[in-house]
């Protein structure tokens, strides 16, 4: 058991990061948050607007893979655990152009790592997925002993970012625990994944993209679910541990977009089934026994009610999206923190 009172979070501009930080200050007021991002395309402080002045909140822009600034930090601060968080994590564009995944989610990993070695962090959490065991066929579920298989280029470099947790634990004793969840959803997300794609394009009447057949299938957990998941992990998680997080809601994606068309009432004519993504993993299912048993842990939410609820967030946060898609946030940090 740590004591988290001070928390490097890597990544806390992005979806689930962002919705980890406001999480956290809500229910531990007196904790300290501080968040190294390197607002990549999709990293945005508009995530974080009615959190990002509290005292307790402090921004740094940089790179994880940037040595002598995460040394710095942790130089300077005296952290309690780092949760990394921070990833390039669009499996479509990893197809396009793998390097950039494999610098920071291998390599970012292994400085951070290595930062923690240094100045002898009490804990390191990685923030994995469950794409890292590969694709399962109509049965089954993976669990925290299935052999990892990952098929795309993301998912090959969270694993092996999983493989060098494990080395840094055995070799050197650094305390770790490493998460992998299922697809979140829910206030925040990147307008490229499919649920924040589906709804906004939905309610542009632009047309919606299903790859291949729309029979993939995925275990759909609301990101909040996820949030209090780590929040049990990493008050009594045990150090050495994986655990998986799913949120029991599989679904294919025709079933999800179909829930967004009828919950808007929109015409299923906006689909439009095209080209297959290649390798494309047919389903997820996650068995997350160990956690509901060892940390009395699992999800709330039913995908309807968090459908719903992500829906009409979606509807009325129609600028955070529209500034996305337009590309006009960026230009606003361009202009704040430079193209760095
Ligand atoms: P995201 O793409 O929304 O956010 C990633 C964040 O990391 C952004 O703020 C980005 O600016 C930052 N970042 C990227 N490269 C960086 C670097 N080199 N240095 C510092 N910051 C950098 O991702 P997300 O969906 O919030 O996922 C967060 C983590 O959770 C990832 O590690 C991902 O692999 C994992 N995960 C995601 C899901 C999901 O469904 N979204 C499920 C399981 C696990
Ligand atoms: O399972 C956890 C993973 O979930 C995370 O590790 C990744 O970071 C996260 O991006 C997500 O990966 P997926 O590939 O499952 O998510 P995505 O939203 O890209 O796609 C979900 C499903 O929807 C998948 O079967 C592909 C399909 N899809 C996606 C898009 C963007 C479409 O049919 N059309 C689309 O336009």
């Amino acid at each position: 058991m740590v004591e988290a009172k001070t928390i490097l979070v890597t990544g806390g501009c992005g979806f689930i990061g962002s919705n980890f930080i406001h999480y956290m200050l809500g229910k531990y007021p007196s904790y300290r948050i501080i968040n190294l991002d390197k607002l990549t395309y999709c990293g945005n402080l508009d995530n974080l607007c009615e959190v990002v002045q509290q005292p307790n909140c402090t921004f740094v822009k940089g790179d994880i893979a940037d040595r002598e600034r995460v040394r710095g930090i942790l130089h300077d601060e005296r952290v309690g655990v780092i949760i990394n968080f921070a990833a390039e994590s669009h499996v479509d564009r990893s197809i396009e152009d793998p390097d950039l995944f494999l610098r920071t989610n291998i390599l970012g990993t292994q400085v951070l790592l290595e930062g923690a070695r240094e100045a002898k962090i009490p804990l390191f959490i990685q923030i994995s997925t469950d794409e890292v065991y590969g694709s399962l066929g109509t049965k089954g579920f993976f669990t925290e002993a299935t052999p990892l298989k990952p098929n795309s280029p993301y998912a090959a470099s969270k694993a092996a970012a999983d493989l060098m947790v494990r080395a840094y634990a055995k070799t050197y004793g650094l305390a770790s625990i490493i998460t992998r969840c299922s697809n979140n959803y829910g206030p925040y997300q990147f307008p490229e994944k499919l649920i924040p794609l589906m709804i906004s394009n939905a309610v542009e009447d632009r047309e919606l993209p299903i790859y291949g057949d729309g029979l993939n299938v995925r275990d759909w957990i609301y990101v909040g679910d996820h949030c209090q998941a780590l929040d049990v992990i990493l008050h009594r998680g045990k150090s050495g541990e994986m655990y998986n997080i799913g949120g029991a809601s599989e679904r294919t994606n025709l079933q999800v977009v179909r829930t967004i068309l009828e919950s808007l009432g929109k015409p299923e004519s906006l689909i439009r089934f095209v080209k297959d993504r290649p390798g494309h993993d047919r389903r997820y299912a996650m068995d997350f026994s160990k956690l509901k048993q060892e940390l009395d842990w699992q999800p709330l939410m039913t995908f309807e009610q968090g459908i719903q609820q992500t829906i009409t967030w979606y509807v009325e946060h129609r600028d955070w999206w529209q500034r996305i898609k337009t590309g006009e946030y960026r230009e606003y940090y361009e202009r704040m923190y430079g193209n760095r």
